[in-house]
């Protein structure tokens, strides 16, 4: 009988609550035990662990953020900080770890798997950024979160006259960038799959001004500019309007959407399927619509390929 360890860390994602979920009703319908580790990687330290049952993943999977609770912790690259992990879970007599997070998350896994603890990742977080995978989850959710709050913003633009920048998450990663871009029907989309510097925006706004376009809507990545600073370059140089909207957290919250509720679930199901398979540590991913499973190393040794055609199909929709 298998007793499995549970976390959610880093940044946290809508859909967490629901691949918790999928792994504690179809753990227990193997009758397996399930512990909740609580705070992510930290928690897991301070032995903050409970056994789950049923009940604790009740009327959880509409809710965003996570029940377990997360936390980022950078000393967990330490090898000495992982042993002390591997002793805590096997303490609890706990033989697999199902990890719900982004690439520090899985590193964290890996290290454990070079120890001899086996571990089962799942992609959580909203930047889309695990290779391993064609969607993470909570990616789905937060694209939408932008796209309604661009659609609101496009309408004081447009009232305005103004060319309205919006900074939106994604870490290195412009999947947010450019799929908002393209749904809510952007003028311009930087991100650092397709990087323009602040000179190279003004003359394409330059260019659109000129050819009677009476206001913009950009979506830049984070990290990339200051995008108040670039608001005010472009009312300098331009000689239009220009507010900026850094979307911020807004982006991380909120129910999620059915998309990652059905693909949390059947990612959590696939986690128990590996680990009744008596799988080693794997990254469980969708590809092509079919859920995978990658061997943990290569899912996070890989680099991730962004879709190219993506990003010139969304010029062609100027
Ligand atoms: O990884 C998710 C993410 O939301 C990134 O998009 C962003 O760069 C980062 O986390 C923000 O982290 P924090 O909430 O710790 O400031």
């Amino acid at each position: 009988m298998h007793r499995i360890g549970i976390l959610t860390s880093g940044g946290d994602a809508p859909g967490m609550n629901a691949a918790v979920r999928a792994v504690v009703r179809a753990a227990l319908i193997e009758g397996y035990q399930v512990f909740g580790i609580f705070e992510g990687y930290k928690g897991l330290l301070e032995d903050d662990i409970m056994q789950l049952e049923r009940y604790f993943v009740s009327e959880t999977i509409n809710r965003g953020g996570t029940k377990l609770r997360t936390a980022r912790l950078p000393e967990f690259k330490d090898v000495e900080v992982q042993k002390k992990a591997v002793e805590i879970l096997e303490k609890h007599n706990i033989d697999y770890l199902v990890a719900i997070g982004g690439d520090g998350t899985y590193r964290g896994a890996l290290g454990l798997t070079k120890l001899g603890f086996k571990c089962i990742c799942l992609p959580g977080t909203i930047d889309n950024d695990v290779q391993s995978t064609d969607y993470t989850i909570g990616f789905d959710t937060a694209l939408n979160t932008i796209i309604e709050a661009v659609d609101k913003i496009r309408d004081t633009s447009s009232s305005h006259q103004r060319c309205s920048l919006v900074e939106v998450m994604g870490r290195n990663c412009g999947d947010l960038a450019v799929q908002a871009g393209i749904a809510s029907g952007a003028e311009l989309i930087i991100s650092s799959e397709r990087v323009m510097t602040d000179e190279m925006i003004i003359s394409s706004l330059i260019e659109d001004k000129l050819s009677g376009k009476r206001h913009e809507i950009v979506i830049v990545s984070e990290h990339l500019t200051d995008v108040h600073e670039l608001a005010k370059k472009i009312e300098k140089e331009v000689g239009i309007e220009a507010r900026a909207t850094v979307l911020g957290h807004i982006q991380r919250g909120g129910a999620p959407s059915a998309f990652d509720r059905v693909l949390a679930s059947r990612m959590g199901i696939a986690a128990v399927d590996a680990i009744r398979k008596n799988s080693p540590s794997v990254a469980v991913g969708i590809i092509h619509n079919e859920i995978t499973c990658t061997p943990l190393e290569e899912a996070i040794t890989k680099p991730r390929i962004a879709d190219l055609k993506l990003y010139s199909d969304a010029q062609r929709l100027k």
